[in-house]
């Protein structure tokens, strides 16, 4: 395993900051949720149109993907649009909901060699037919792998995760399928988008804002927080294993002493 990481990590010599480095014999996240963001500013700093920041940010997308497969991480959620992102200029949104089909158009064959699982969390109806139509097939021609789960949080958000949730448990009273005093988290949980997945263990957001931005509410609720200066796009494997180092510093208490 360490010969492992070193190899992923390059050339030892060329290590000059060995802090950055997780203990490979302890915890790594099961779940790991990422919020990507700063990449309007990234283009912005370089005089470049937003979608460069965009298109640039898919490139860590595919570092971090393979990064968190490489320790064994077991799941990986990133945000990639919110169901406010609707607000932003057309052509903008355009260009972000070409992403997942250029993405899986150069990396499907990789992602299966590595076994990996991808999915979708989000609401399907609003989203263009192409970028639908390659979730989709990524979804079923990845469908056997047993390695690390990929999800993609598109059209998200935590507040109608949740909201739908709730209808789905009223239906279920309603009709006289479910008691009032049957609903616990675990009830409230198997609605979720999530409902097979463990809770994230980390989070990480980039770009230095300190919010959730309506992300995985409900699922963050004991999730370690993890915030960044470093904008989404100069995000690299090496930030990436320095927040898992500072998580295996962590005591997670779940409310106890
Ligand atoms: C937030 O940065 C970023 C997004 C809304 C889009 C994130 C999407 C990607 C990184 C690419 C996703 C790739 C695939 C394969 C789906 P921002 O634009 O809000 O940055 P700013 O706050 O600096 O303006």
């Amino acid at each position: 395993m360490l010969e492992r990481i070193q190899k992923m990590l390059g050339n030892k010599a060329e290590q000059t900051d060995k802090t950055h480095v997780f203990d490979e014999n302890g915890a790594i996240p099961k779940h790991i949720a990422v919020i990507m963001d700063g990449n309007g500013r990234w283009a912005k700093s370089r005089s470049l149109p937003r979608i460069a920041g965009h298109r640039q940010g898919m490139k860590t997308v595919k570092e971090i993907v393979k990064a968190a497969d490489d320790i064994g991480v077991e799941a990986l959620t990133m945000y990639a649009f919110s169901t406010e992102n609707w607000k932003r200029p057309r052509d903008e949104v355009d260009f972000l909901m070409k992403l997942p089909q250029e993405f899986l158009t150069t990396e499907l064959d990789e992602l299966i060699e590595r076994n990996i699982r991808i999915r979708m969390l989000g609401i399907q109806q609003g989203l263009p037919d192409f970028t639908l139509k390659a979730l989709l097939a990524g979804e079923e021609r990845t469908k056997n792998n047993t390695g690390l789960i990929l999800n993609f949080a598109l059209n998200y958000g935590g507040r109608t995760e949740i909201t739908n949730a709730v209808t789905e448990i009223a239906q279920l009273v309603a009709d006289g399928k479910l008691r009032p005093d049957e609903i616990n988290d675990a009830l409230v949980n198997d609605h979720l988008y999530t409902r097979d997945l463990p809770d994230p263990d980390l989070l990480i957001r980039t770009s230095g804002e300190i919010r959730l931005s309506n992300f995985m509410l409900w699922q963050l609720a004991y999730t370690e927080l993890w915030f960044t200066d470093v904008l989404w796009p100069d995000f690299n494997k090496e930030h990436f294993y320095q927040a898992i180092a500072e998580y295996q510093g962590r005591a997670r208490r779940y409310g106890a002493v």
